[in-house]
């Protein structure tokens, strides 16, 4: 190793860069950590750690190893400014995975269990028996196989729900059909009541749901959109949930955070909003991914997470 004494930027406007530093100090011994308030040497630079890539890029840091992202997703960083011989890794947090998975279970069983009609009901003080459903019978979708997608899958199918999963790659999961192109997501979108979008943004995945995609959708599905906004045409999901094509959707993400005050979204009836707050990782225990890539970086070797930037993911 050609040092244990690196030098560490520091960008994000979501986390406090004092928890990373706790965070840092306890896998190394001997370690710098700057922001651009206390940066003095940028050719001192190792690895950048970052939720976006600040406006003055990071042609300074001639020394530069690696990107680390702070998030999971990576297409809010700004790829095309990552320059071309440093690699870049994504986030793997157990506790932001944990959440996400509790997230996902929690949005399911209110549609699954009918607390979206019962809450309806109840402002209203209208008493209507609901029959419970065995969780066999609600067919969920998951749209995504990476490591969040992954991981909210198997639980779900691990409930007793029935699940589907749909990834650009084939996949062969225990307990669960999977599905691959164009062709198997208009498939698994019309055998399934329920639509959980964990996609990676990228070229492809950009507006994704449509309102040519929405019509596969079967009648009265429901939408839990824990990827990034820019995965739907709002103007088509409130189109398909006037139309019944969706009953009802959950929207953690969307395209200006946080959601202006008049976003229709707001107070729609079918619609529960979410403040980006699904998941959120935590320092110490992503501190051992990024440790582990930050030794990876000095010495040279493949990250562990590393995003292939033609791919976007
Ligand atoms: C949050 O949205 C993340 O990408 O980690």
């Amino acid at each position: 190793m050609s040092t244990e004494h690196p030098h560490i930027f520091y960008a994000s406007e979501l986390d406090r860069s004092a928890a990373w530093r706790a965070a840092l100090a306890t896998e190394f011994d001997s370690f710098e950590l700057s922001t651009a308030d206390s940066l003095v040497d940028p050719q001192t630079v190792d690895v950048a750690l970052l939720w976006r890539i600040p406006e003055e890029g990071l042609g300074r840091f001639t020394r530069l190893r690696a990107v680390l992202s702070l998030g999971a997703g990576v297409n809010q960083i700004g790829l095309e400014r990552i320059p071309p011989h440093v690699p870049l890794a994504k986030l793997a947090d157990v506790t932001l995975t944990a959440q996400m998975v509790e997230y996902a279970k929690a949005t399911v069983y209110r549609y699954h269990r009918r607390l979206h009609i019962f809450e309806r009901h109840s402002a209203r003080a209208h008493w209507q028996f609901e029959l419970p459903m065995s969780a066999s019978k609600t067919r969920i979708a998951v749209l995504g196989l990476g490591s969040i997608g992954l991981a909210v899958a198997e639980a779900l199918r691990d409930e007793g729900f029935t699940v589907g999963a749909w990834s650009r790659h084939e996949r062969q999961l225990d307990g669960m059909r999977t599905h691959t192109h164009a062709s198997g997501l208009e498939t698994l979108l019309g055998e399934s009541d329920i639509v959980i979008n964990l996609l990676p943004l990228t070229a492809q995945t950009r507006r994704l749901f449509d309102r040519r995609l929405f019509g596969h959708f079967s009648a009265g599905s429901k939408l839990i959109n824990m990827g990034r906004g820019a995965h739907i045409v709002e103007a088509d999901l409130l189109e398909a949930l006037a139309g019944g094509r969706l009953e009802a959707a959950t929207l953690d993400v969307f395209d200006v955070e946080p959601l202006p005050p008049a976003h229709p979204f707001w107070n729609h009836p079918a619609i529960l909003v979410t403040p980006h707050a699904a998941g959120v990782s935590s320092p110490m225990t992503a501190i051992a991914h990024v440790a582990e890539n930050i030794r990876r970086a000095l010495a040279g070797k493949p990250l562990l997470n590393q995003v292939d930037i033609q791919r976007g993911y």
